[in-house]
């Protein structure tokens, strides 16, 4: 089965995300096809049979490049197994009402787009201040110590957990029987 993996990312996170996808749909024998949405790339090549579409929130929404693809792939995705891997900071929150929240940053996107995706999972993503530059960093900083995540800004911190990930695609497989 040829399985599109179509991510947009701003800060990096969501390709490594996509990419550990790709590595687990080819360790089960399926073929991944890697996709950065927002390069323009041909995504259409060997006709993927399934797709797992990943995107990042950044200030309470997804890339307007990704919004702009799941509206001109709504139709075709909703014809085949297809899942959503939503990437935000809030989903790691201690608080249960923060986690709530953060479950529901998909709704928009997917009302706009009239995609359904099959499943949707939450992967919690990282924090890279040193690669931000000095406003961002100011910003995130002040946003973390809000949600209680890590100030040190000396450093990055990564919260994904690729263990539930690798589940969710695996899960993700037999239920497209694939
Ligand atoms: C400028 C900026 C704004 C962000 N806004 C949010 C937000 O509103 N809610 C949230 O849960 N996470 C937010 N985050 C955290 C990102 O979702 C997280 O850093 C993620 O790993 C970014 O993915 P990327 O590296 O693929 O761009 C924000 C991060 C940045 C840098």
């Amino acid at each position: 089965m040829i399985i599109l993996v179509g991510y947009a990312t701003v800060e990096g996170q969501t390709r490594r995300i996509a990419e550990a996808i790709a590595s687990t749909i080819e360790a089960k024998g399926h073929q991944a096809l890697l996709v950065d949405i927002a390069s323009g790339a041909e995504y259409a090549v060997g006709h993927p049979q399934a797709a797992i579409l990943c995107a990042p929130v950044h200030a309470v929404r997804y890339p307007a490049a990704f919004q702009a693809f799941l509206r001109q792939e709504a139709s075709w995705l909703n014809g085949v197994p297809t899942a959503f891997v939503s990437v935000s900071l809030l989903i790691r929150s201690e608080f249960e009402e923060e986690r709530e929240e953060a479950t529901h940053f998909p709704d928009t996107l997917l009302q706009e787009s009239g995609w359904k995706p099959g499943m949707i999972h939450h992967a919690a993503g990282a924090l890279r201040y040193t690669e931000y530059d000095f406003f961002k960093r100011w910003i995130i900083r002040r946003m973390a110590e809000q949600e209680n995540a890590p100030t040190d800004v000396t450093r990055d911190h990564e919260f994904t957990d690729w263990q539930a990930l690798s589940a969710f695609v695996t899960a993700f497989l037999a239920a497209a029987k694939a």
